[in-house]
């Protein structure tokens, strides 16, 4: 008796008045979530990085993004195909070279590694969006994203601190550079050095080549992460000396982050990026308030290194962490995502 008193008193139906708000009636079955999911992720949204080198027949593990490899010429086509089998829009590529020099000149050389991949990747998979990342880093022997201030240098300015990053002789490196990838078959030129006034260096270049077809994903803000730290491993461009400090965002900066975003939107960027993705959810949020423009968000390759670190411990399941961070980075408001989980990601939305 006592027993059934206590049931009736706690409940569901008279614990609660029925002007009570119960908003879990729309998550009691499977069927029922799917309906009201507000945000769902889908192949169409994801980019796929690709590390491209030299040398024969190659696909070279990178220990710190399991999974991921750097893969030779020859091997491209194949994976550009399976890539668009998949139903991936795009890929993202960074190029190994064979020599790097003071200036990166592989990068604007029309035989140098990226030119030659952006080329065996549109003939062996026309309709794949190649998007060439643009940037210094990967082609220089000190591994900066552009021209440094030296002595011996024919830019050298005594009168800026030596080691500076020369922002304007190397806005013409990279005009340069993205001509030569676009007339290369680019569909996308991605600037991700943060250089002052990289957007319309290259928009003019572009343009007065006729390559107004081609369009800009600037890297419009792009913070100083630790989480670049397995990239640069994998793309052999961690700079010999000091940090990008002097270029790239403080990643405590919300609202400079806003202005970098505004500078780019004005200065002809077609897709404005936000990276890294997780540790930048609010700026990403916050301009997709303020920007009509289509936004990326990079998810890192320290953010896949976490994943990948805890699940091979026991202490996250792969699988639903990866799906769970795309779909946050997507609902703070990015309409594409450049993740390595990117090909793993169909796969299991196909089987979800
Ligand atoms: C080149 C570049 C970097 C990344 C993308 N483009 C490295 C950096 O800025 O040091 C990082 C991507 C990643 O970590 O996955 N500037």
């Amino acid at each position: 008796m006592e027993d059934q008193k206590l049931t009736t008193a706690t409940s569901e139906s008279s614990g609660v008045s029925a002007a009570s708000p119960r908003p879990r009636r729309l998550r009691l079955s499977a069927s029922i979530r799917r309906l009201v999911r507000e945000t769902a992720l889908r192949p169409d949204d994801l980019i796929y990085p690709l590390f491209i080198r030299h040398g024969q027949d190659l696909k070279l593990p990178i220990e710190s993004m399991p999974g991921q490899f750097q893969l030779s010429l020859d091997r491209l086509s194949a994976e550009a195909e399976a890539i668009a089998d998949l139903g991936i829009p795009a890929v993202l590529l960074f190029g190994i070279p064979a020599v790097k020099d003071a200036c990166g000149s592989d990068n604007f050389n029309p035989a140098g590694i990226i030119p030659r991949a952006i080329a065996i990747i549109k003939e062996a998979a026309p309709d794949l969006i190649v998007i060439s990342d643009m940037c210094f880093c990967e082609y220089t022997d000190h591994g900066h994203c552009g021209l440094i201030n030296s002595p011996g240098n024919a830019h050298f300015d005594p009168n800026l601190p030596l080691g500076y990053l020369l922002n304007d002789p190397t806005l013409e490196l990279l005009a340069r550079a993205s001509v030569v990838h676009a007339r290369a078959g680019a569909d996308i030129i991605a600037p991700s050095g943060m250089l002052d006034g990289m957007v319309a260096a290259i928009r003019r270049a572009l343009d007065g080549d006729a390559m107004s077809h081609v369009a800009i994903m600037s890297y419009a803000a792009k913070a100083a992460s630790v989480f670049y730290g397995p990239f640069r491993h994998a793309a052999h461009s961690a700079p010999g000396f000091g940090d990008r400090r002097q270029y790239q965002l403080d990643p405590a900066n919300r609202r400079e982050a806003l202005r970098e975003i505004a500078l780019d939107a004005d200065e002809g960027a077609d897709i404005l990026l936000v990276k890294p993705a997780l540790p930048c959810l609010d700026i990403l949020n916050e301009a997709r308030r303020r920007f009509d423009l289509p936004l990326a968000a990079y998810q890192v390759s320290g953010e896949y290194a976490m994943i990948h670190g805890a699940a091979r411990q026991g202490w996250l399941d792969l699988e639903r962490s990866a799906l769970e961070s795309l779909v946050s980075i997507k609902r703070a408001g990015a309409d594409m995502i450049i993740s390595y989980f990117a090909k793993d990601a169909v796969a299991w939305l196909a089987s979800a």
